[in-house]
């Protein structure tokens, strides 16, 4: 009998937000009448802005001419888009070569498929609670992992620790408690970085929701860590490609590591060999959507859809400061992290504003064991929703 990878025993049967829709599946089934609130999984509700959409139509229409017809593009990325990204990074400050910025199909295939560059010896630092996507992708490589608690103590945002790691998972704005590093907060973990031989990995997917401008948007902004940092970010969140897929990593071109061997590895290099050998790039149409992403056009229409996200954002801040329930989040981030009410364990929660209330967010601990005693709700609903939904949690929690 062939023998398969049992590190998949180290992780939980089913991906939280799998999970979740079951148990909604099953709600709704029972409670046919019963109109659901989904404020789980942070799935965007708003269109795509107008000139994203004239352009996925003209690209298409390219499609079906032979002399602007496209086939295989090159894995990286085209030309068009990564300029394109690479003057978004100039606009914060951030100069990047050519050559550094790789377009995917989004953050969490690359967060995942970043593990391929690096050895199952190395100690994994893992922020807790946090995205999972960090914690599982290592766990089916039997890789090492040292969590750092985020907890009310330090605002959810973990700091270097006095033991050593290798490879440093960091998320800003985080996923889920909406915690953002500051600029000094983000140079200690570069200094530690540098200090420790290690890599940070760090996932801007919510970068667009920073306003505060004393806040970094990108781990670049800080001074060193174009020398310890793989940088992912995403157009789910920043412009609704939740469904049409387009994201983006930048992986310095001056990152060397020595072999075992004595030969030397540089991450950018590695990256492009991996990519170029896993994963055919991105549509041409989907690429030709991206790029007007990045117009003052569609930079202006991109903003007032965050806008409209962080308007619910408030509205569920305000439900929640008035019902006198303790939170995190929601000003320079699309989530409201809470505190279970009454010491509530959060699949508990969960379980309450389903049948309470026919509302669906995510129970901290999908998110690591520190994580449990909270939950997480989306601001990506629409208006109405939103405020159907606080109005429904204040019915049932009100004391
Ligand atoms: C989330 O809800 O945490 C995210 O939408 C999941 C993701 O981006 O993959």
């Amino acid at each position: 009998m062939f023998s398969v990878n049992e590190h998949y025993l180290d992780i939980k049967q089913s991906y939280i937000f799998t999970e979740i829709a079951a148990r909604v599946r099953k709600f709704s089934e029972e409670h046919p009448d019963k109109k659901v609130i989904r404020m789980g999984i942070g799935d965007v509700t708003l269109p795509l802005a107008k000139t994203v959409v004239e352009a996925l139509v003209k690209a298409s229409q390219e499609m079906g001419v032979k002399e602007t017809f496209h086939g295989y593009g090159p894995e990286q990325g085209y030309d068009f888009l990564r300029e394109r990204i690479s003057e978004y990074y100039a606009s914060m400050g951030v100069t990047l070569q050519d050559g550094e910025v790789f377009v995917s199909d989004g953050a969490k295939s690359d967060v995942a498929n970043i593990t391929d560059l690096f050895g199952n010896d190395n100690v994994v630092l893992i922020c807790d609670p946090v995205y999972p996507v960090y914690v599982d992708t290592n766990r089916m490589l039997g890789r090492t992992i040292k969590f750092l608690q985020g907890d009310e103590s330090n605002g959810f945002l973990p700091m270097p620790p006095s033991f050593h790691g290798d490879i440093i998972y960091l998320c800003s704005p985080n996923n889920p408690t909406g915690a953002v590093y500051d600029r000094a907060q983000l140079k200690a973990w570069v200094d530690y970085a540098k200090a420790e031989g290690a890599i940070i990995l760090f996932d801007a997917a919510y970068e667009s929701f920073i306003e505060d401008p004393s806040l970094p948007r990108s781990i670049f902004e800080i001074d060193g860590a174009k020398d310890c940092a793989i940088e992912f970010c995403s157009l789910s969140k920043t412009a609704g490609f939740t469904g049409t897929r387009c994201g983006y990593t930048v992986v310095p071109k001056g990152i060397e590591v020595t072999a075992k061997n004595g030969k030397t590895l540089n991450l950018n290099a590695m990256w492009m060999r991996r990519q170029t050998t896993k994963f055919n790039g991105v549509p041409y149409i989907i690429q030709r959507g991206a790029e007007a992403v990045f117009t003052p056009e569609g930079l202006k229409e991109i903003r007032e859809n965050i806008q409209y996200y962080k308007q619910n954002a408030k509205i569920l801040a305000d439900c929640f400061t008035e019902l006198g329930i303790p939170f995190t989040g929601g000003i320079n981030s699309p989530y409201i992290w809470l505190k279970c009410p009454d010491g509530m364990d959060s699949w508990a929660f969960f379980d309450l504003l389903l049948n309470g209330a026919a509302v669906v967010g995510t129970p901290g601990a999908g998110f690591g064991d520190a994580g449990e005693g909270y939950f997480r709700l989306t601001a990506f609903s629409d208006r109405e929703n939103t405020l159907e939904a606080v109005e429904r949690i204040k019915a049932l929690l009100k004391k």
